[in-house]
Parts: C-alpha cells; structure tokens; sequence
C-alpha cells in the first residue's frame, strides 16, 4: 500500500507530466503555424511521450493500492519569438521536471518507499535522455543563427523522429 505523502507526490506529478504534454502541444501548435513539420513531428511525439509518462505513473499508484485525483491542468504559453526560444524554454522546462523527479526521489526516501525509489529510477534515465535530446536541437539552432536553408535541413531531420512505446519502471 502507498503511504497518503507517496501518494500526494505521484499525484503532483501526474499534473505535471500532464501539463508537459500540453505545453509541447501548444509548441507543435507554433511549428504548425511556421509550416515546419519536422519540428511538428518531433513535438508530435514529445508529446507521445509526455502522455506516457504521465500514465506510467497513473497505473503505477493505482497498482500500489493508491488513488489518482487528476487536478485541473494549467494554460500553456502558446507564442514564441522563435524556434531557439522554444527550444530553450523546453530545455528549462526538462530542467524543471528533472528537480521535481529528485523531490519524488527524496519524499521516497524520507517515507522510506523502496519499490517508489526503483520505480523513479526509470524516470531519472529518462530525464536524462530528454535533456541531452532538447540540448542538442537547442545546440543545432543556435548554429544555424538565420540561415534558411540549414533550419530546412534541420527540419528533415526531426521529421524522422518516432515514437516508441516505453516500458517504464
Ligand atoms: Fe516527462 Fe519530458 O519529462
């Protein structure tokens, strides 16, 4: 059984993971509207797996005996100066959910709930992932400055991107 604090964490987070898959929306939404696909594609599947994180954990608390209350999901910024600002808002919002995934590890430890530490373990790699991936399109970017033709070529590359069903936990 989930202690109430594990529990509150999850749910907390659940909101989190929720609002992440509606802020990418909102950016595949700007890249819609830019006409760049292959940037629509890589939010297309950001987005994939934000859900999936999100229901990762809905499932986990719920096979640990626990309750999911879903709160309401905040309004996501919906214009940007730029694909670099996008970039680097998505690159400080990965920051963001990293340090709430160490609170989760810390409430874990303070209630002394193993299984919760290992589940998160998964979730730890994963930010990792997120943030070297948001980094290096950030990186590309900021090479490409205003050059039309390289931000074309960077827009292919994205439109490979595909989403792969995770196994978490
Ligand atoms: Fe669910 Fe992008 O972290």
């Amino acid at each position: 059984m989930i202690s109430e604090k594990m529990e509150k964490a999850f749910n907390d987070q659940i909101n989190k993971e929720l609002y992440s898959e509606y802020l990418y929306l909102a950016m595949q939404a700007y890249f819609e509207r830019l006409n760049l696909k292959g940037f629509v594609n890589w939010f297309t599947v950001q987005v994939q797996e934000e859900h999936a994180h999100a229901m990762g954990m809905f499932n986990y608390v719920h096979e640990r005996g626990g309750e999911v209350e879903l709160e309401a999901i905040e309004k996501p910024q919906t214009k940007w100066a730029s694909p670099i600002a996008c970039f680097e808002q998505v690159l400080e919002h990965e920051q963001f959910v990293t340090s709430r995934i160490n609170a989760l590890m810390d409430t874990a430890d303070e209630v002394k709930d193993r299984a919760a530490l290992s589940f998160l373990d998964w979730y730890l790699k994963e930010q990792v992932e997120e943030e070297s991936n948001v980094g290096g399109v950030l990186a590309t970017l900021k090479l490409i400055g205003d050059d039309k033709k390289a931000l074309l070529m960077l827009d292919k590359e994205l439109a490979a991107r595909t989403f792969v069903q995770p196994v978490i936990g």
